[in-house]
């Protein structure tokens, strides 16, 4: 049975930069219903016992169609909100350190200009989406932007998402409006990296 992350922060805690109907929304509706779905495609498929990360590199794997499509929907739904609601904090972070700042600056040349390529995908991004930092067990990085809720495991990409920048309207709306950009920036001051680093380590092993 999946289960969603406990909020390790209070509906309200993430203002100004993400408002408290927002996550009350965001996670206590729309996460939830992934995360409901997911179980219940799970068990049609008779899945149970594997990870949600096993489940999305194999769907190949799931021969009747509308169940592939709900285990890639709903898996990809519950799997990427968890990693967005666990990479937060009211006192985040604001930069990474050790073996990840030294993989990003020498792949992207400094956090900034990461930072400024992931805010670039997701604002390029047409429609529902997320845009992604992912590493893979080697240590490399890559960033990229998927629609609706796949991500680089759905896609086969052989990359781990380690930063889940959402972009589908339902994460923003309420707030921002039609202002995705600035939606984004407020993202980055909330974003807690000693998290980002703890998905590296898990990753590299
Ligand atoms: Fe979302």
């Amino acid at each position: 049975m999946f289960e969603q992350v406990k909020l390790t922060y209070g509906a309200d805690a993430l203002e100004p930069y993400i408002d408290t109907l927002t996550v009350e929304t965001h996670y206590g509706k729309h996460h939830a219903t992934y995360t409901k779905n997911f179980n219940d495609a799970v068990a049609k498929a008779g899945l149970e016992g594997k990870s949600a990360e096993e489940i999305l590199a194999s769907l190949d794997s799931v021969a009747d169609e509308s169940l592939r499509k709900a285990l890639r929907n709903n898996g990809g739904g519950y799997y990427n909100h968890n990693l967005y609601f666990e990479s937060f904090s009211p006192s985040p972070a604001k930069a990474p350190t050790g073996a990840l700042l030294d993989k990003i600056n020498e792949k992207f040349g400094s956090v900034d200009a990461l930072k400024e390529e992931l805010t670039k995908l997701a604002t390029g991004q047409f429609g529902s989406g997320w845009a992604w930092l992912s590493a893979n067990k080697a240590g490399d990085l890559m960033t990229s932007a998927s629609p609706n809720q796949d991500n680089t495991i759905s896609e086969g990409k052989g990359y781990i998402p380690i930063i889940a920048l959402d972009v589908w309207e339902h994460a923003y709306y309420l707030k921002y409006k039609n202002l995705r950009p600035d939606y984004i920036k407020n993202f980055f001051e909330i974003l807690d990296w000693s998290k980002v680093e703890e998905n590296y380590k898990r990753i590299i092993g």
